[in-house]
């Protein structure tokens, strides 16, 4: 890749430090933060802080803010990413000083881990509850997968990722997974999953699906897994997807059919206790995607129980642009990697 002399200099003076190119070895595939960086590299927080600011500076790494929180990663994309990956494929794993880092990082890992674990512990009663309800997740996920064929996708977005289940189930068929939620417990158990699963392609990323800040057609799928059903704007969650999708892209939607669970609202906020099949099929013609198919997956029959129903939607963007200009613009404010 070929770059201006500016852009290459501030590069090679970004990498011309020892800390800068420790950083740049941990921000290979994962994200960290400043209290992480300064418990690893075992230096306060002014100079780490400055050190990642030359790194951004020289397009180097990602910042993304979450809360109160600021995450840094490498860039995947533009000159300098490709800089930073030519330095770091130098730097020597071997190197005590590296593996040691390497060591610190993995602590902070399990520590992530460890959180996770109890996080779900606290909930699990709840959803064996919800789960028990419907059809097993995993048939589900054969349905979702059948839905998608055989084709490989470049860059994938999940909008609502949670635990970031969904990608890790995609991402042996993408070449970069996004996930956006708006939970940080929820990023953290999502970032623990792609890291324990070694899914250096997959990115989770704090933000709200209706304020997102990708390019128009960035994405050549996008998927909408048991999300609707919290928000106040489906259809408006629908029309952001909507406008994600490159021409050719593919639009999956998974929630539930109407049902009379009020339990679900009182308990789990759920904003809407489903969705009719047409429903969801007229706000997906509204934003000028073809339906390809609405797919029912009904429960096996539960005794005493009125069971829930899992609908599929799986929609494409025509290949000649017919997104319908009238559907909201969404405003930048996290950009992909
Ligand atoms: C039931 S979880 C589903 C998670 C994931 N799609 C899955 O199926 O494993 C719903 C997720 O939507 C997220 N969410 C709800 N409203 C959101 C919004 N406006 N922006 C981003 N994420 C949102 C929640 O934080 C939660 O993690």
């Amino acid at each position: 890749m070929k770059m201006d002399l500016e852009t290459l200099l501030a590069g090679l003076r970004a990498g011309s430090d020892p800390t800068r190119l420790r950083l740049l070895a941990l921000l290979a595939h994962s994200d960290l933060n400043v209290k992480d960086l300064t418990r690893i590299l075992r230096q306060s927080q002014p100079r780490i802080s400055r050190h990642l600011k030359l790194l951004h500076e020289a397009g180097m790494i990602d910042r993304f803010q979450e809360g109160s929180w600021v995450f840094y990663r490498r860039k995947s994309r533009g000159p300098g990413a490709a800089l930073a990956t030519e330095i770091a494929a130098f730097v020597d794993l071997a190197d005590p000083i590296v593996a040691r880092d390497r060591e610190r990082f993995i602590e902070i890992k399990e520590e992530r881990a460890a959180a996770a674990a109890d996080y779900f512990r606290a909930r699990a009663a709840d959803w064996d509850r919800l789960r028990a309800l419907h059809i097993a997740e995993q048939d589900v996920e054969t349905a979702m997968l059948e839905a998608l064929g055989d084709r490989r996708f470049g860059r994938v977005l999940d909008l609502g990722t949670g635990t970031g289940r969904i990608l890790e189930l995609l991402a042996h068929r993408i070449d970069r997974g996004l996930g956006v939620d708006g939970s940080q417990e929820m990023l953290a158990l999502a970032r623990t999953r792609f890291e324990k699963a070694e899914l250096h392609h997959c990115q989770a990323r704090f933000g709200d699906l209706y304020d997102l800040n990708f390019d128009a057609g960035d994405f050549d799928a996008v998927i909408i897994h048991q999300v609707l059903h919290y928000l106040d704007d489906p259809a408006g969650a629908i029309a952001v997807a909507a406008r994600m999708l490159a021409p050719g892209g593919q639009l999956l939607i998974v929630d539930f059919a109407p049902h009379e669970h009020e339990f679900l609202r009182d308990e789990h906020t759920h904003q809407r206790l489903g969705f009719a099949t047409s429903e969801v099929s007229g706000w997906i013609a509204g934003t000028g995607l073809k339906l390809l198919k609405a797919r029912n997956l009904a429960p096996p029959r539960i005794a005493g129980k009125t069971a829930i129903t899992v609908t599929l939607w799986h929609a494409e963007r025509p290949a000649v642009a017919t997104i319908n200009p009238a559907l909201p613009a969404t405003e930048p404010r996290i950009r992909p990697t």
